[in-house]
């Protein structure tokens, strides 16, 4: 599978992620109100931060899971980030975008260029996404996107800065339009 390792779109850039963008991923993993809807605790302390980052670059080369930095087309610094976990020929993608460039379509962006293309890999048949049903800037993002609402996953997550409660999801899904993968050949 060949992976970019940055992606030139029309208004931002994606590029993998290196150690020096902590601070600037710190700025809105610490923001409450980026960590909403988020399944993890919001980050406090920049050292589990670099910890993750560490960890991201040996899933990249495992190749399960990538994951690139979202920066405007003039500047370096990270403003928010995308993911794309593979699983068998299953991909799920998430993002997230620091609070001061929300609404001005760079989540649509970023998650179009991935969506499209993983579903252009040979090896992926779908592509799905899981969203809290109270996310309504998410839930626009997938639906602009062309992801289809697939079901409801009731009591799917606990979102620690809302409650210890579980809450219920939407899982959002797009298919390749062959729905057919080539077969990997399998050495015996
Ligand atoms: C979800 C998120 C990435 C969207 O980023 P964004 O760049 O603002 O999204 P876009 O500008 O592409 O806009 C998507 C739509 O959501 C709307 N929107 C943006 N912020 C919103 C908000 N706070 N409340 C309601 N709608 C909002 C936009 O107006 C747009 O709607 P439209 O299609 O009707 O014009 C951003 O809100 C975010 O980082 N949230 C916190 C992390 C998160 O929840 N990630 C997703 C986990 S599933």
């Amino acid at each position: 599978m060949l992976v970019p390792e940055s992606f030139e779109l029309t208004n931002i850039r994606l590029r993998r992620p290196r150690l020096s963008d902590a601070p600037a991923i710190f700025e809105y993993g610490s923001d409450p109100e980026v960590a909403r809807f988020a399944d993890w605790p919001r980050l406090t302390s920049l050292e589990p931060l670099l910890e993750t980052l560490r960890r991201r670059e040996i899933l990249w080369n495992e190749g399960l899971e990538y994951y690139w930095i979202i920066t405007l087309k003039d500047s370096d610094r990270a403003i928010g980030a995308i993911s794309c976990r593979i699983a068998e020929n299953a991909a799920e993608i998430g993002y997230l975008l620091n609070r001061k460039y929300w609404g001005k379509g760079y989540a649509t962006e970023a998650a179009r260029a991935i969506v499209d293309w993983a579903l252009s890999l040979a090896e992926i048949s779908l592509v799905w996404a899981t969203c809290d049903i109270e996310n309504i800037a998410s839930i626009r993002v997938l639906e602009r996107i062309g992801m289809h609402r697939e079901k409801i996953l009731r009591n799917y997550r606990i979102r620690p800065q809302i409650s210890g409660q579980a809450r219920d999801a939407y899982l959002y899904v797009r298919i390749s339009k062959t729905g057919t993968i080539k077969q990997k050949q399998h050495k015996i």
